[in-house]
């Protein structure tokens, strides 16, 4: 049994410390990348608070595939430069959005998502894959949530 989950009143670099540490735990030793971001996906919706999606889009032939996720059924592929994961695809840069709802050709997989983290995933400079997080509360991610995702991106990127 796998229990990871930190503490209700866990700070939160402690608490993305631990996800680090999990993340690296659980994808160590194992070579099958679809069971390792499924994994990932299941650490992220249980370290975080406050979110209605988190999972993975992978880069397939220069667009963007769904990957293992934790949440609602979700748009199936997204052309790199549309929406807040195919422009943190096609610039290799996290979006951190506030609002979905202001930022342009945001693409609504559920109407609930009210902002949103996007964190490339890169291998040897190329963007593998994109870790999606959703929230149903406005600015619901800060610059400690980019920190911690963008680490945790770099931690599992040859594992996905
Ligand atoms: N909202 C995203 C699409 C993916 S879903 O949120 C799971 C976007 O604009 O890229």
């Amino acid at each position: 049994m796998f229990d990871f989950r930190p503490a209700d009143d866990c700070p939160k670099p402690e608490a993305h410390r631990q996800l680090h540490e999990a993340a690296d735990a659980l994808t160590a030793d194992e070579p099958d990348g679809v069971a390792n971001m499924a994994n990932i996906a299941a650490l992220l919706w249980d370290f975080l608070p406050d979110v209605n999606w988190t999972g993975f889009y992978r880069m397939v032939e220069g667009e963007l595939v769904l990957g293992p996720f934790m949440g609602r059924p979700a748009c199936i592929r997204i052309p790199l430069g549309k929406g807040v994961c195919g422009v943190a695809a096609a610039d290799a840069a996290t979006q951190l959005v506030e609002d979905v709802h202001a930022f342009p050709g945001h693409i609504a997989c559920d109407s609930v998502t009210n902002s949103e983290l996007v964190v490339p995933v890169l291998r040897n400079g190329d963007v593998v894959a994109v870790i999606d997080l959703d929230s149903p509360s406005k600015a619901r991610f800060d610059e400690e949530d980019r920190a911690g995702i963008e680490r945790l991106a770099e931690i599992i990127s040859d594992r996905i």
